[in-house]
C-alpha cells in the first residue's frame, strides 16, 4: 500500500534510486538497527526509509513496518522491492517534518545519516515533534548523525576518491566526494561525482549535511520530552568520544510525573 501528500518535491539528489542501492549495500549500520529492531519490537516507522532495503529485512522477520521518504522515486523502488519480495510494507512519499500518518508505532528509526539533511534546528525540532506524535508510550526512536567532534573539516573541495563499486552491468564506477563546509550553519556541501571507469563518464550531484554538536542535540532531544537511554561512538555499541565516528541516539519519550 502507498500513500503519497505533496509537502516537497524530494532531494534531487536521491532521485536516482538504483544508483543509490549500488553505492550503499548492506553494512554496520544495518546490522545495528536490525537488532535494535528485533529487540524492541513492532510496528516499526522508518524515517528516510530510502528504497526500503533495512526495512524489507525487518519485515521479513515479522514486524509490520511502514517507510516515509520525501524523494518520490526513492520510495517507487521501495515499493517495487518490496512487492517482488512479497513483503507487505506501507509506503509514504512525505517529510518527517510534516509526516502525519495517523498511527502509533512501537519502534522509529531514521538511519543513513537521514536526520543531517534536517538543516536546522527548528528542522530537528519538527522531526521530534512528528515523531512524539507517532511513538507509542513505550517506544523507542533511535538515529545517528555523524561525530562533529571527530569531524575533520576543511577537506578537500575537489572531489577525491571514495570508494569503487559495480554497477547493475558489473562496470567498476569511482565514487569522488568533495565537500565544503560553512562554519555559520554546520552545514557542509558535499560534492559527489561518479565515474564509470570503462568509458570515463562522469556525473556530479551536490547535498547539504547539517552537523550538530552531541550537547546542542541532547538539549533539543530534552527540550522535546526525549530521555537517552544510550548514545554510541560506533556500530558495536561502542562509548561515544571524540574520536569516534558516530553519535547513535537511543531514546524513549521521558515519563511526564
Ligand atoms: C542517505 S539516504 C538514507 C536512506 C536509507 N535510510 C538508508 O539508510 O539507506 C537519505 C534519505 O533521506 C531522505 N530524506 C531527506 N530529508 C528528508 C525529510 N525531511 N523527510 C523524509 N525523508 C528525507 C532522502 O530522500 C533519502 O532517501
Amino acid at each position: 500500500m502507498r500513500t503519497q501528500y505533496p509537502l516537497d518535491e524530494g532531494l534531487p539528489e536521491y532521485a536516482n534510486a538504483r544508483e543509490y542501492d549500488e553505492d550503499n549495500p548492506w553494512g554496520p549500520s544495518d546490522d545495528f538497527y536490525l537488532g535494535l529492531a528485533r529487540e524492541v519490537g513492532g510496528p516499526v516507522l522508518d524515517v528516510g526509509c530510502g528504497t526500503g532495503m533495512l526495512l524489507r529485512a525487518i519485515a521479513a522477520d515479522g514486524a509490520a513496518c511502514a517507510g516515509l521518504d520525501v524523494t518520490p522515486e526513492m520510495i517507487e523502488r521501495a515499493e517495487q522491492l518490496s512487492n517482488e519480495a512479497g513483503l507487505n510494507i506501507d509506503w509514504t512519499v512525505g517529510d518527517a517534518r510534516t509526516m502525519a500518518l495517523g498511527r502509533s508505532f512501537r519502534f522509529i528509526y531514521m538511519t543513513g545519516h537521514a536526520f543531517q539533511h534536517l538543516l536546522t534546528d527548528d528542522d530537528m525540532r519538527a522531526f521530534f515533534e512528528r515523531v512524539k506524535e507517532h511513538l507509542s508510550d513505550d517506544g523507542v526512536l533511535a538515529f545517528e548523525t555523524r561525530n562533529y567532534a571527530a569531524k575533520t573539516f576543511g577537506g578537500s573541495e575537489e572531489p577525491t576518491l571514495w570508494k569503487t563499486v559495480e554497477d547493475d552491468e558489473g562496470r567498476a564506477v569511482d565514487l569522488l566526494i568533495g565537500a565544503i563546509y560553512d562554519p555559520n550553519t554546520g552545514v557542509e556541501q558535499l560534492i559527489e561525482e561518479r565515474v564509470i571507469r570503462t568509458t570515463g563518464a562522469r556525473t556530479r550531484a551536490t547535498s547539504n549535511l547539517r552537523y550538530i554538536a552531541v550537547d546542542e542535540l541532547n538539549a533539543l532531544l530534552a527540550e522535546h520530552g526525549f530521555e537517552i537511554t544510550h548514545q554510541y561512538g560506533d556500530w558495536q555499541r561502542g562509548p561515544l568520544g571524540t574520536d569516534q565516528p558516530e553519535v547513535i541516539s537511543v531514546c524513549r519519550l521521558a515519563s511526564t510525573p
